[in-house]
């Protein structure tokens, strides 16, 4: 598909976590190409501030639980209609080594992790009996490289990149069972957000620069609409892998370089 040839006017946008940071600049530059757009979070302010000043449709909703995730879907499709593309992005950082706690793997798992599985499963059907429907998770180039101070990220995103390529080959297609829905899945290193606010330049995913969220939303407005895969911001992150996947040793030896330049900074 062409950029040409797919349109966002009128299309119903649903984004987790849309209050602020990555999700906020998805949900304006969407607005801006013409979608009506529906955002969820857990920061009540937030979305009172974005109803304000941007007129989405907001749902107090919290993607670590199902119940929450169910609600936004229907607030979204009471409101505007069905969801044509569908932005699972909320996510949490918690740092940490072998010493992670459980409560800390558990919220990384259902927010990083099963918020893209429940929302998948509540709106892929009805997208398969449509037509030019699209799913975009948020995972990370920690998904597909590590996230050198942080156990629980690495694998939840690793985890996350995973389920939408599951998705992609599953859903990806026109067949029997329904249309194609298009799956992308955005890895970004360091972008300027609260996520990264109390890391020096970003930590370790700064090394390659930070970017501000609204250079995000550009490339992933322009890669959804072409149809692609893998948003890459960053793309060099598209060299590192290429380096991990032809050489585990040399990489694995310059992750280890990395990580006793910035262990334990954040
Ligand atoms: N900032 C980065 O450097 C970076 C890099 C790679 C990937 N990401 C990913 O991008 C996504 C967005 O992160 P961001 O950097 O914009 O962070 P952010 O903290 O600025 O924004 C995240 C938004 O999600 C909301 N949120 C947090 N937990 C939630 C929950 N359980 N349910 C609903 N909303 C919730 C927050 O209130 C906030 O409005 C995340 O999945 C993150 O892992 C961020």
């Amino acid at each position: 598909m062409s950029e040409n040839s797919f349109s966002w006017k009128n299309k119903i946008v649903a984004i987790t976590g849309g209050g602020n940071g990555i999700g906020l600049a998805i949900a304006l530059a969407a607005k801006d190409k013409g979608a009506k757009v529906s955002i969820s979070d857990i920061n009540e302010t937030d979305l009172t501030k974005a109803k304000e000043n941007h007129g989405f449709q907001t749902c107090l909703s919290d993607a670590g639980k199902e119940k929450d995730i169910l609600n936004f879907i229907n607030n979204t499709k009471d409101n505007l209609g069905e969801i044509d593309i569908f932005f699972a992005n909320a996510g949490v950082a918690r740092s940490g080594t072998l010493d992670t706690s459980d409560a800390d793997w558990d919220i990384s798992h259902r927010v990083n992790v099963m918020h893209h599985v429940w929302a998948a499963r509540a709106v892929i059907p009805s997208m398969r009996k449509r037509q030019d429907c699209h799913f975009i998770t948020t995972a990370s180039a920690a998904g597909l490289l590590s996230e050198i101070n942080s156990a629980s990220y690495s694998l939840t995103k690793h985890a996350a990149v995973g389920f939408a390529e599951w998705l992609a080959i599953v859903y990806g297609k026109d067949d029997n069972d329904g249309n194609a829905v298009t799956i992308s899945c955005l890895c970004p290193q360091g972008v300027n957000t609260a996520m990264t606010a109390n890391m020096d330049n970003g930590g370790v995913a700064g090394i390659d620069g930070m970017l501000n969220p609204s250079d995000v939303a550009k490339v992933v407005i322009d890669t959804v609409s072409e149809g692609g895969f893998l948003i890459l911001p960053h793309p060099v992150v598209g060299e590192y892998i290429k380096i991990k996947t032809s050489d585990y040793p040399r990489w694995l030896g310059g992750m280890r370089k990395l990580y006793a330049k910035f262990k334990g900074s954040y």
